[in-house]
């Protein structure tokens, strides 16, 4: 069984003829952005996608998606994965380095559904690191400020690429390790005001719906 396709498709039920999509990043978006393009084909739906990152706008050309920006339309509905979810639909993102252009899509959508499967739902953040996007010339001013916040923090390396990871918006990402997260409300907005950080992957108040997927079948929070 694969439970992110599950998600994913489950998700795709929700969209809507003459919707515009926000269309997230990562393995499990991967299956929501291929069903979408099942409808439009054979439903004959008018949808635009509004992609989060280089990978989702390949994925929508290729499974012929219609694709605009920001600056076009306003987003109906935005469907994205997660690292990690909690109870109160808190999230981490980040680990494709996405999540800067992801925070902006899924907030300003008029609906955002999360979709995962189970083993991303946890009973509190912080066993996958926090990936902070950062300015390359503030990598050790950020991680000097994220060891006093009492984190351990990793400047990303790339695979199959020599050095650190380049975001889509040509900046690092730096990881940092939390021994617990007690308030991501609060970490959220203390990591955005370290000068040289572009945005964190902690995501709070925003998720109208997760969808996950499980062996016992999809759960729906
Ligand atoms: C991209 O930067 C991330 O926010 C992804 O949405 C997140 O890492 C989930 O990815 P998977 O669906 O591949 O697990």
């Amino acid at each position: 069984m694969n439970l992110k396709k599950e998600a994913a498709i489950k998700a795709a039920e929700y969209v809507n003829d003459g919707n515009v999509l926000g269309l997230g990043t990562g393995s499990t978006t991967h299956y929501f952005i291929e069903e979408v393009g099942n409808r439009i084909k054979n439903e004959e739906l008018e949808i635009i996608g509004i992609p989060t990152s280089y990978q989702s706008f390949l994925l929508a050309k290729k499974a012929n998606i219609p694709i605009s920006t920001l600056e076009e339309y306003d987003i109906d509905l935005a469907v994205d994965g997660a690292d990690e979810i909690d109870p109160d639909l808190n999230l981490i993102k980040g680990g494709g380095a996405a999540h800067t252009l992801e925070k902006i899509i899924d907030y300003s959508a008029g609906k955002f559904f999360v979709i995962a499967d189970e083993s991303k739902y946890v009973k509190e953040l912080g066993n996958f690191p926090v990936p902070v996007e950062v300015i390359s010339e503030s990598a050790r001013v950020v991680m000097n400020a994220l060891k006093d916040m009492g984190a351990t923090s990793t400047i990303r390396m790339g695979q199959s690429k020599d050095g650190p990871v380049i975001t889509d918006n040509g900046n690092f990402v730096i990881d940092a390790k939390f021994n617990e997260i007690l308030s991501p409300e609060h970490l959220e907005i203390d990591l955005n005001s370290i000068p040289g950080v572009v945005e964190n992957g902690i995501f709070t108040q925003m998720v109208d719906k997760a969808i996950l997927g499980t062996n016992e079948g999809i759960k729906e929070l």
